[in-house]
Parts: structure tokens; C-alpha cells; sequence
């Protein structure tokens, strides 16, 4: 079983301008990942309280140590993100109202209506679906065409998310390890995120629209990158259904060690 240290590094977005481009100089691919990362602030506070309300219920003390560290590593992230959204704010989008109904829709309407167990298994779904998406982003050449600063901040997020990938999953084991549960969790999961998701990209788009043309050099082409993410993350998806899954089976990326040791020095320059 690959399972790593859970190392909390502490990563700040430098407040200078962020290239309107900034992924591989596509304006929609860009809009599509900002709308990813517009998910996360209020995401992450939504998994930190799904997987600290069941903490007494842990007798395993490594159990417990990964879950205070999962929660420091997950307030980090959401705090980047913030940071992220207040830049897009800066170029003339309004991040704050996509944030605002975000939270006041999927956390202030759609979470009361689920137990605590639901949360739990939404919020391991979830884990799964960041871990799919760190192996894309640590695992082939996807973040090389990516601007400063966002990709030493995703590099060091997906590090993250790969090291924490079992730790909502093992509480859930804990607290309810049917697999119903861990189903209903994926589908909740992947109505919420995909829907939010999509809703926050039509915006961007939309506000893009709005604002003057970016300068930006010629967009890269993806060719079929996109498609062979999707259909990375629709594999992971049938991956995690299987009755006897753990994350811990699933292949860490190449090199990833050489990954964590870029990252800390990305951190520890800039700190
Ligand atoms: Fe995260
Ligand atoms: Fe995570």
C-alpha cells in the first residue's frame, strides 16, 4: 500500500498580478480551472468540519495525528484559493459573488439537509475526485504550461492532496463502512461539484466576456489533455466503486518525491 507523511507547508500567493491567461493561455481553459478554484475556500472548510465531527469517534491515535494534519493542510489550501479569487477580483471579475452564492447555496442550504455520515462520505468522494486530479497534475506535463504563480500553488496542492488521500476515507471506515454510503457520497459529490463547477465557469465566461481582450501569447494547444483528464477522473470514479477500494491502492504518480522536495523548496523561498 503507497501511503506518505502528511507534511503541512504553509504556501502564500504573492499579491502581484496574475496573468489573465495563465493556463497554457487559453482563455476558456483558464476560466474552467479559475472556476475550479473559486470551489475550494469554501470546499475545504466544508470537508475540515465533515471529518473533525467525528474525531472522538477515533481510537487510532496515527487516525487521529492525520486528521488534525489533514485539517491544517486543507486550511492552507482554502486560504490560497482565497487569495487566488481575491486576484480574479483585481482583474475585473467578481470571484466574491461566485464564493458568496457558492457557499450560500451548497453550505448554507444543500449541507443541513444531509447527515453528518452523508457529509462524511461526500466529503471522501470529494477527497477522491482532488487526489484523481493531483495525479494528473503531478503525474504527466499538465501544469507546464502554466504562469507563475499558479503553478507552484497546484503543484503543491495536488502534493498535498495525494499525501492526505486516505484520511475522510478511513474516518468514514470508521464511522460507516457500507458501500452505500460510500456511494451516495460519490453521487452527492459529483452533483454538487460538477454543478457549482459548471454554474461559476458560465460566469466567468460570461465576465470575460465583459473585459477588455487579455494580452497574452497564442494559446497553446491542449490537444486531447482535457479529454484524457476527464477520462482519467471517470476511471478514479469507477475505481473508488469497487467494494474492497482504499485510496492507498491506487498508484502514486512518478517521482512524486522529487515533487515534494521541489514543493518545500518553493515554500520555504518564499516564506
Ligand atoms: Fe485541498
Ligand atoms: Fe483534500
Amino acid at each position: 500500500m503507497a501511503t506518505q507523511d502528511i507534511v503541512v507547508r504553509k504556501l502564500e500567493v504573492p499579491r502581484g498580478d496574475l496573468p489573465r491567461r495563465w493556463f497554457h493561455g487559453s482563455t476558456v481553459h483558464t476560466n474552467l480551472v479559475d472556476a475550479l478554484c473559486l470551489l475550494f475556500p469554501e470546499g475545504e472548510r466544508f470537508f475540515i468540519r465533515s471529518v473533525r465531527h467525528f474525531v472522538d469517534r477515533i481510537d487510532d491515535p496515527q487516525l487521529r495525528a492525520n486528521v488534525g494534519a489533514f485539517a491544517a493542510q486543507e486550511s492552507w489550501h482554502g486560504r490560497a484559493h482565497l487569495q487566488v479569487a481575491e486576484l480574479l477580483q483585481a482583474q475585473g471579475f467578481d470571484a466574491h459573488a461566485i464564493l458568496e452564492r457558492f457557499e450560500r447555496v451548497a453550505f448554507g442550504t444543500i449541507e443541513p439537509r444531509f447527515s453528518p455520515e452523508l457529509r462524511l462520505a461526500t466529503t471522501a468522494a470529494a477527497e477522491h475526485f482532488t487526489a484523481a486530479l493531483a495525479e494528473v497534475a503531478i503525474g504527466t506535463p499538465m501544469l507546464d504550461g502554466v504562469a507563475q504563480p499558479m503553478r507552484d500553488l497546484l503543484r503543491w496542492h495536488a502534493i498535498e492532496e495525494l499525501e492526505h488521500r486516505a484520511v475522510a476515507f478511513d474516518v468514514l471506515q470508521v464511522v460507516d463502512p457500507r458501500w452505500r454510503t460510500r456511494a451516495l457520497g460519490m453521487a452527492i459529490a459529483t452533483s454538487v461539484l460538477v454543478g457549482f463547477w459548471m454554474m461559476g465557469f458560465r460566469q466567468l465566461r460570461q465576465q470575460e466576456r465583459a473585459l477588455p481582450a487579455a494580452e497574452a501569447p497564442p494559446a497553446a494547444s491542449l490537444g486531447r489533455k482535457p479529454l484524457r483528464t476527464l477520462a482519467h477522473v471517470g476511471r478514479a470514479i469507477a475505481d473508488y466503486l469497487r467494494p474492497r477500494f482504499h485510496p492507498s491502492q491506487r498508484p502514486l504518480p512518478p517521482g512524486v518525491s522529487e515533487w515534494q522536495r521541489g514543493v518545500l523548496n518553493v515554500v520555504q523561498n518564499k516564506a
